[in-house]
């Protein structure tokens, strides 16, 4: 039997730095949904598809063959044979994401890739629904969440050490931005699934942050 992990939570909130390395101490995969949304919006990006527009839409989403691969323990995403990891890490990227996923059609093509992902191995996978619609029967679930402010706060830190030109207000605003619409769509809106475990990280460092997730799953094997 495999364990999973499911964690949820708001854009910028460390999950998958956090995820990540408990994974590692865990000895776990980590499946990041977020860079498979990500890859779809880079898609739609790139060949201008009107993604408002079904027959469009569709015909797009047929195109498209997402694939995970892993380099030194690393996720890789591939977008039909193509490695885009890097790609699909620009803030226009992040923006095209969460609208996409916002279309049924989009989701439902996902599901099943991370379904199965879980029923092999064990995970700890990271998203926005995953304890409340991918994985409902996950052996732990953690809401991971952190003041609007604190998020920017990282993210801008993070792009500034990619060298990447941005402002904290636009960072800010698009982090607003993106909770709003994960939070208020109609399908698989983003929420703390009621067994889930309620981390607010503003005042913790990563290091805290890995530990405690480590902790709760140990507790629970
Ligand atoms: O890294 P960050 O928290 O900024 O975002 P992400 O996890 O890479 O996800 C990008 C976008 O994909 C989010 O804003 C969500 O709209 C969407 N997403 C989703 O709807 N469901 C998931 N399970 C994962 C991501």
């Amino acid at each position: 039997m495999s364990f999973a992990i499911a964690i949820d939570g708001p854009a910028g909130a460390g999950k998958s730095t956090a995820a990540r390395r408990a994974a590692e101490n865990l000895n776990f995969i980590y499946v990041d949904t977020g860079a498979m949304y990500r890859t779809i919006g880079l898609y739609m990006l790139e060949h201008q598809v009107p993604v408002d527009r079904e027959e469009s839409l569709r015909k797009a989403l047929d195109e498209i063959r997402i694939e995970l691969g892993y380099r030194e323990g690393i996720q890789r995403m591939f977008l039909n044979g193509e490695d885009v990891s890097d790609r699909i890490r620009t803030e226009e990227v992040s923006a095209q994401a969460s609208v996409v996923a916002a279309i049924p059609a989009v989701r439902s093509k996902l599901l099943d890739l991370q379904r199965d992902m879980a029923a092999s191995q064990d995970v700890i996978m990271d998203g926005r629904d995953i304890g409340t619609n991918i994985l409902p029967d996950a052996e732990l679930k953690i809401y991971l969440t952190a003041s609007v402010e604190e998020r920017a706060r990282r993210r801008y830190q993070e792009m500034v050490q990619k060298g990447a030109e941005c402002s904290i207000e636009e960072i800010r605003k698009d982090i607003a931005d993106r909770d709003y619409r994960d939070m208020h769509r109609e399908t698989a809106p983003l929420r703390q699934a009621e067994d889930a475990v309620y981390l607010d990280t503003s005042d913790m460092t990563l290091d805290e942050v890995v530990a405690e997730i480590t902790r709760l799953a140990k507790e629970k094997m």
